[in-house]
């Protein structure tokens, strides 16, 4: 995999809208893989700013959920479906036709997911898949010694995820809810393009146990390594645990100018 490390997140949020901006040149109707959290929000504004100078015309997307809250109706406003409302389609201008994610309402959520995994699939598959990582080394919602082979499904969150959550809900752990529906990692390895965003230190050992350390699940982002093209973009503070990091610097600033990421 490639590993690119950034300034600071603003520039690595330019570096992978450059890369969203390319392939929709490319392929208009192609279908973007999106993550919540605040590490990928760089991302989509710098992309807002590329359609709305022109730059990009994203009218025929098509943008996947990476992962919901179970039990949240979707119109609440911590589902993922609302967050993505508002930080992906709204500023994008892209229709809600055009948005494909799987229902954490669902009174039957195992044939949601399963819904979910072939809707994907009946969609091409993803196109380019943006990813943040857990604290834990998490990757949509797989935690710890999820099946590196799994397909969407329903997980419980850890503890420590809630606690990490529990910002976007006043702080309020009770909030949180206790499960979710994630892509599984198979379903994520699906994708042609994966780019995992991290930024600063509190992300530093599972950048460095996902980059470095062995493909294990206890580590769900270390299968990034089994995937033919993954590319890892860090800030200083997420690579300062990276043993190779003046390799990775080293090999970014030398490749070939044509190539992207
Ligand atoms: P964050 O979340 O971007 O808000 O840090 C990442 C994740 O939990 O996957």
């Amino acid at each position: 995999m490639e590993v690119v490390i950034v300034p600071d997140a603003k520039a690595g949020g330019e570096l992978v809208a450059q890369a969203l901006a390319e392939l929709v040149r490319r392929k208009p109707d192609a279908v973007l893989g999106v993550a919540t959290g605040s590490t990928p929000l760089p991302v989509y504004e710098a992309l807002t700013a590329k359609v709305r100078a022109g730059a990009v015309d994203v009218s025929r997307v098509r943008i996947a959920q990476l992962d919901e809250y179970v039990g949240l109706p979707a119109e609440h406003p911590e589902s993922y479906r609302s967050v993505l409302r508002r930080e992906v389609l709204a500023p994008l201008g892209i229709d809600e036709a055009a948005f494909m994610g799987p229902d954490g309402a669902a009174s039957d959520i195992v044939a949601a997911c399963q819904a979910y995994d072939a809707a994907l699939a009946g969609a091409g598959g993803v196109d380019l898949q943006i990813l943040g990582i857990g604290t834990d080394g998490h990757i949509g919602f797989n935690e710890p010694c999820s099946s590196l082979a799994s397909r969407t499904r329903i997980k419980t969150l850890t503890e420590q995820t809630r606690v990490d959550n529990a910002r976007f809900f006043d702080g309020d752990i009770t909030q949180v809810p206790h499960h979710v529906i994630t892509q599984g990692i198979g379903t994520i390895l699906d994708a042609r393009h994966l780019v995992l965003l991290a930024s600063g230190e509190g992300k530093a050992d599972a950048v460095a146990a996902s980059v470095e350390g062995p493909v294990a699940s206890v580590c769900p982002a270390s299968a990034l390594q089994l995937h033919p093209h993954a590319t890892v973009v860090v800030d200083e503070g997420a690579a300062s645990k990276l043993k190779l990091g003046d390799y990775f610097r080293y090999t970014f600033a030398n490749k070939p100018a044509w190539q992207g990421i």
